[in-house]
């Protein structure tokens, strides 16, 4: 079985999701498992037991997810729908309080089922990791074939993300332990590894000689309504660059793996980590930029979006856009410029990684640019190169950019299953190629921590940007400086 393939047979587990009832399992977690089920890739005596405070019954879970989750997933067969509402199971609990009825109710429930594959999601805030990991083995209930999935944010600073990967670490071995990034589910991020090491033509024009500068942008159009509570205290580079982004950027730039198995990629992926410059001091001001979103067109501003916490000094200095100017210290990579992007309330939803090669030596035309390889992660996963073509006509010549493309949506037939319905599916089948092991989180907080310590420390606020642009003026700055420019979609 290739390490890069999902479709592996899975064994039978006992899926056991704690936050189960929560905002991610509802949306993500249950129908990605649905899809799963209906495409054969559930063994049949597989379980999902849902872990939360609720006080529900089997029953009652099955209603809400019959109630919430039926309109989200295509339903074709009524029999393969209850056949999946009947391997759900929940269990109320009381995370590190005194009622410690629910490991008694989910011990049970495990019970006699020791030689199945146990897996623990950990769907909860980061908090709450340890606690339970040392529940689960007070209580007995990791066995060997047991892992456990931590979803992001895995610590706010490098000192919180060791103590939790210390804490969990106490408990599971490394290799029992799947730290998940679903943008790493993403069909286009496992293409882009197909793309760069099953063609030969990329590798030698895949360096400083040929390659001008990188752009990984992951722009949203929603807000962040209900969520201060989470996002005064994260922020764009907890919430997106830590990760999301910086996982992008490992993939572009990495070497050549020699194969393609769980360590020998995450070996070169912490590399390139590993080899990012440190963005400190007077740096901090010149290389990154943050903003935050104000009222505009009928949309609020970050402090006026509906909340249940109100608005703290916390609330005023958080980013909700941020800009940052990386590079990595490389043979391959010295000299070219990775800028990163993120921010909430864009214009546009698109997360793509924009490859600009140099200009050619001499032009002979008016006109040029293009020589731009762009790999989009959404809306619609695709790779499209831009080149420079001549506009058909006689008398003079006259340069278009236009894109060569491959949109999988139109090229294959078979549905693109979403990043967590792959993640899940590996996790299920025990592969972590595509999950990050705990150098790679710990480097990435290595290079975070002192732009947060540089921002934190500022007297300065973000810089506003109206809601539904395309950030503060700063971020257009970065570039400028160097002659370049966010690629936009408006440039072809
Ligand atoms: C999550 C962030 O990890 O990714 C959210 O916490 C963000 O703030 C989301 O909206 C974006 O994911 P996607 O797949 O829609 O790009």
């Amino acid at each position: 079985m290739s390490p890069l393939s999902t479709a592996s047979p899975a064994h039978t587990a006992d899926l056991v999701v704690f936050g189960g009832t929560g905002d991610l399992s509802m949306r993500k977690l249950i129908p990605a498992l649905y899809h799963s089920d209906r495409d054969g890739r559930l063994s049949p005596e597989t379980r999902v037991i849902a872990m939360s405070r609720g006080g529900l019954t089997d029953a009652d879970f099955r209603g809400k997810v019959d109630a919430e989750v039926r309109d989200q997933v295509p339903v074709d067969d009524p029999a393969v729908w209850q056949r999946f509402l009947g391997r759900l199971h929940h269990v109320s609990v009381d995370v590190g309080g005194e009622d410690k009825s629910g490991w008694g109710a989910l011990t049970r429930l495990l019970a006699g089922h020791e030689q199945r594959d146990r897996v623990f999601y950990l769907a909860s805030p980061p908090m709450t990791f340890g606690p339970f990991c040392r529940e689960l083995d007070e209580a007995g209930l990791v066995t060997p074939l047991s892992r456990v999935v931590l979803e992001k944010p895995l610590g706010r600073d490098l000192p919180s993300a060791q103590r939790i990967n210390d804490e969990v670490g106490a408990i599971f071995d490394e290799r029992q332990i799947f730290r998940i990034d679903h943008y790493l589910g993403k069909e286009t991020v496992q293409n882009l590894l197909v793309l760069r090491f099953a063609n030969a033509f990329l590798e030698p024009i895949w360096n400083s000689l040929w390659i001008d500068h990188v752009q990984i942008t992951a722009a949203e159009t929603v807000g962040t309504p209900g969520r201060r509570g989470y996002y005064d205290h994260a922020g764009a580079l907890r919430d997106m660059v830590q990760n999301h982004l910086l996982q992008l950027l490992t993939l572009t730039a990495m070497e050549p793996p020699s194969r393609n198995d769980r360590e020998s990629i995450r070996d070169e992926k912490v590399k390139v980590l590993q080899s990012l410059r440190p963005v400190v001091g007077t740096e901090v001001d010149r290389f990154t930029v943050r903003g935050q979103y104000t009222e505009a067109d009928g949309m609020p501003s970050y402090l006026d979006e509906p909340a249940s916490t109100p608005t703290t000094e916390a609330s005023r200095r958080v980013e909700t856009f941020t800009a940052i100017r990386a590079e990595i210290k490389n043979w391959r990579w010295a000299g070219v410029p990775f800028y990163l992007r993120t921010g909430k309330r864009m214009p546009y939803r698109r997360s793509e990684i924009v490859v600009q090669f140099k200009d050619v030596p001499h032009s002979i035309f008016p006109g040029g640019t293009p020589n731009r390889l762009v790999l989009r992660l959404q809306p619609e996963e695709g790779i499209e190169l831009h080149i420079m073509a001549k506009e058909p006509g006689a008398g003079e010549v006259t340069l278009k950019p236009v894109p060569l493309s491959l949109s999988f949506g139109k090229t294959f037939t078979a549905r693109v299953p979403e990043a967590y319905e792959r993640l899940l599916t590996d996790v299920l089948a025990g592969n972590p190629t595509l999950f990050m092991r705990r150098d790679e989180v710990e480097a990435a907080w290595r290079w975070i921590d002192p732009i947060l310590a540089a921002w934190e420390s500022s007297a300065d606020l973000p810089e506003p940007y109206p809601a539904g642009t395309t950030g503060p003026a700063g971020a257009h700055e970065l570039l400028g400086r160097s002659g370049r420019a966010w690629h936009e979609e408006e440039d072809l």
